[in-house]
């Protein structure tokens, strides 16, 4: 890529403006990765209420989603029509691992946990990954340490492409308000005291004044809490 297109990028315009501006100038596959979170869900309309087909969306479905993850996908495609590409974990390896480990064994241990996000969601992102040019994503800074070391714009030496965190330095507030003044469907666990969701059996409320992924992995270490998908 230009570094002219990535001065661009990295230039604080709209969203809007800055997702049409990579449908239309950059070449080669661009994929966008969603949980269906509220940061995912303002991207998604971003893309889908311009038109930028030369985006794709998809979503890793681990299998353990909650209910209500289920229900703001059929809401998306129900509102903006256009197609969400699900990822399913490898059949053989999931059937031999619930077979030989059980069906929750994430509590047991961090490997078995690390297991489980290996074969549920990253193994189907490498796939989903596959000959792409740019991998948009919906991370923010203030979610976590890590988070706050990145760029918006990066090459990813681990999946040799550019990953663009558009989102990286919004807040809470300004993504609530987009969500509401553009009337996206959003999670309706985000109002009971959820704010970072993933798996429902790895996924808790939080309480006032715990931190932004105290939710995620509550059993684990703090410093452990990430599933491969961002880490490598
Ligand atoms: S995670 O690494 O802890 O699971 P988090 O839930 O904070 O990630 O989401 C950060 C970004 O990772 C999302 O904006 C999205 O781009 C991507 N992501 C996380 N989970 C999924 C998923 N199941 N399917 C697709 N993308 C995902
Ligand atoms: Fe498995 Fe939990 Fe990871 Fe989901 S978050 S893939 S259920 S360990």
């Amino acid at each position: 890529m230009d570094q002219s297109i990535i001065d661009i990028l990295n230039q604080p315009k709209s969203i809007k403006e800055n997702l049409k501006f990579l449908n239309d100038k950059v070449e080669g596959k661009i994929v966008f990765s969603s949980s269906f979170s509220m940061e995912d869900q303002l991207i998604t309309d971003a893309i889908f209420s311009q038109n930028l087909n030369n985006i794709e969306v998809f979503t890793l479905d681990t299998g353990r989603f909650f209910q209500e993850t289920y229900s703001v996908w059929s809401k998306t495609l129900l509102k903006y029509k256009y197609p969400i590409k699900p990822y399913y974990p490898n059949t053989e390896s999931i059937e031999k691992f619930v077979l030989e480990k059980g069906i929750n064994p994430f509590y047991e241990s961090i490997e078995l946990r690390k297991q489980c996000c290996h074969i549920r969601k990253v193994e189907p992102l490498q796939r989903a990954l596959k000959d792409a040019t740019v991998w948009i994503t919906g991370l923010r800074a203030e979610h976590s340490a890590t988070r706050n070391n990145l760029n918006i714009i990066e090459w990813d030496e681990h999946y040799q492409l550019y990953k663009y965190n558009p989102i990286l330095h919004w807040n809470t507030q300004e993504v609530e308000d987009y969500v509401k003044q553009n009337k996206v469907p959003y999670n309706l666990l985000y109002d009971q005291g959820f704010v970072s969701i993933g798996c429902a059996p790895c996924t808790r409320a939080i309480q006032k004044g715990e931190d932004f992924r105290a939710g995620r992995w509550w059993w684990e270490d703090a410093s452990k809490k990430e599933c491969g998908l961002h880490s490598s």
